[in-house]
């Protein structure tokens, strides 16, 4: 998978991208970044990149035609193109699936108010937030994007079991995990886990993660529920 950037801080990337298993999987070569400065693109003495907004208003506008520039060099036909936004489709675990099964993304870090919308209008196949709230800048969002895509690219993790059984699967979140000492200050590992028995195991983990998905997340209980109904 090739990840292209576009952003106005390309240095931002420079240690999560090749630190741990991110950095390994790209020493690997299982993904490569381009990490692309859309200011190079600017033609005009200052390097301008962003504009007032037309019809007034708070903050700045993203130029088009740096972008244009850059999204021209960067793209070929097998280029998904995204822009982070915080007005864009919220990233969910099925989002990220489809993303992963791509051979090359390109994601534009947003910035200021937002980007032209003939950028988006031309070029952008999907706008994407990761949250509902507002961040000072794209290029958080984009490492949050790209670790949830590169994480299910076969050979990512060397254990593939952990994609399975994961939050998210299913629509529950994940049952609580304990690792030694069995036992520390008062606070002992539940016993049926050190049973052995992996029937009730499995029990003990799905009747913990209903719990907690019930009690945390009541919005994926009810998809649950449905699921069930439906015999999904
Ligand atoms: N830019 C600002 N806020 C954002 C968000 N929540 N998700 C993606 N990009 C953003």
């Amino acid at each position: 998978m090739i990840f292209k950037i576009l952003t106005l801080f390309p240095e931002f990337f420079k240690s999560p991208l090749s630190s741990g298993l991110m950095g390994r999987a790209a020493e690997k070569g299982l993904m490569k970044f381009d990490i692309r400065d859309i200011r190079s693109y600017t033609e005009d003495r200052h390097n301008r990149c962003d504009d007032y907004p037309y019809g007034g208003g708070s903050g700045m506008v993203l130029m088009p035609d740096p972008l244009f520039r850059a999204i021209e060099d960067a793209k070929n036909d097998d280029t998904r193109i995204l822009l982070t936004a915080a007005s864009g489709r919220l990233l969910t675990q099925e989002i990220a699936g489809g993303l992963a099964a791509e051979k090359e993304l390109c994601i534009i870090c947003g910035h200021y108010e937002g980007v032209d919308q003939r950028v988006i209008d031309r070029y952008v196949d999907l706008e994407v937030s990761i949250g509902d709230y507002v961040l000072s800048g794209g290029e958080y969002a984009a490492l949050v994007i790209i670790d949830a895509v590169a994480r299910l690219i076969p050979g990512f993790m060397s254990n593939s079991e952990s994609l399975v059984e994961e939050s998210f699967e299913k629509s529950l979140l994940e049952y609580p995990h304990y690792t030694r000492p069995p036992v520390i200050d008062d606070m002992a590992v539940p016993g049926v886990l050190m049973g052995g028995n992996h029937g009730e195991i499995s029990e003990w983990r799905m009747k913990k993660s209903i719990e907690i998905t019930k009690r945390v997340r009541p919005d994926l209980y009810k998809r649950y529920i449905k699921s069930k109904i439906l015999g999904e």
